[in-house]
């Protein structure tokens, strides 16, 4: 489940693009999460398992790749360089972890779902708060002039 402030930041922005794709990483939380509470056959997890790892990664990347197009477009490289510079940092650190933790995963299990489940949404709400908070920001004071 989503923390306070993820949820806060997810339909905030009024651009929809931004708002479906932060619903889908929390979307993708939760299928994660559900999985990792259902119990599964061998041939149920080894049908499942991998479609949730690439749909995980799939969600992650698009989300990022969409959420910096949309940086670029309002303007706030141009406004605040720093903040999107540690901005992009945060999302291909957090993309590298993601992938280096499901490639070292010899043997899925649920423990597995549920550790990226974790993942998920404890970087969605630190994230949100420190990263995507100051875009909206940006975002809404850009309409107001
Ligand atoms: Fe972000
Ligand atoms: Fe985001």
């Amino acid at each position: 489940m989503a923390s306070d402030s993820a949820s806060s930041t997810r339909r905030m922005t009024g651009i929809a693009e931004l708002d479906d794709s932060h619903d889908a990483f929390i979307r993708m939380a939760s299928r994660l999460s559900q999985a990792a509470a259902t119990p599964m056959s061998a041939d149920e997890r080894d049908r499942l398992v991998p479609e949730l790892l690439q749909d995980t990664i799939s969600t992650v990347t698009q989300h990022f790749v969409a959420e910096e197009r949309l940086m670029k477009s309002y303007g706030y490289r141009a406004q605040d360089p720093d903040g999107f510079s540690d901005h992009l940092e945060a999302h291909a650190d957090f993309t590298a972890e993601v992938c280096r933790i499901v490639c070292a995963m010899e043997q899925f299990t649920e423990d597995s779902l549920a550790q990226l489940c974790r993942m998920l949404t404890d970087f969605s709400a630190a994230h949100s708060e420190r990263h995507d908070l100051p875009f909206v920001r940006h975002v809404c004071a850009s309409a107001m002039n």
